[in-house]
């Protein structure tokens, strides 16, 4: 989950992916990181982990670092919150294999309205709750998808 400080929107992604998959109870490896390095070593920012908390998740323990090109060994999907993410996790792609597993997260959700999870930073609480929302959907849309896949094979 990629956003670009790694303390407002991919915080969220990261911990609201994680309950769905033990809920679902699906071995899944997730992690979250920014483009930019400015928050590296940071908590969440304060909205982000009180919004969180309101929706029942503790991201107060994860800790902001930045992408790294060894990401696209570990991982099999690199889902990025805006198109400028997109743009920069795809020029950080060593292959076109490894561009192709780069994604805007909202395109898994269907018939959706936004291309974007907007950047809450320099806004208002609500804000925050907005972001949660979209991301609840789409790791929603990613984990139906991953166990309808599980189920194939
Ligand atoms: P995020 O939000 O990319 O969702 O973590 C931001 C956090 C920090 C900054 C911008 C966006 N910043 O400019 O420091």
């Amino acid at each position: 989950m990629v956003c670009l400080g790694n303390i407002c929107r991919s915080p969220v992604a990261e911990e609201i992916m994680r309950a769905k998959a033990t809920h679902h109870n699906i071995p899944l490896q997730v992690d979250s990181a920014g483009t930019g390095g400015y928050h590296i070593g940071e908590a969440p920012d304060a909205r982000s982990i009180r919004n969180a908390k309101k929706n029942g998740l503790d991201i107060s323990n994860l800790r902001a670092r930045k992408i790294s090109v060894h990401d696209f060994e570990h991982f099999d999907w690199i889902y990025t919150m805006d198109e400028s993410n997109y743009q920069d996790v795809c020029a950080l792609a060593p292959s076109s294999q490894n561009k192709a597993k780069v994604k805007l997260i909202l395109s898994e959700v269907k018939n959706n309205t936004i291309q974007s999870v907007p950047d809450p930073y320099f806004g208002g609480e609500q804000g925050f709750q907005i972001v949660f929302d979209l991301l609840n959907e789409a790791c929603e849309a990613i984990i139906i998808k991953i166990k309808q896949q599980k189920e194939e094979i």
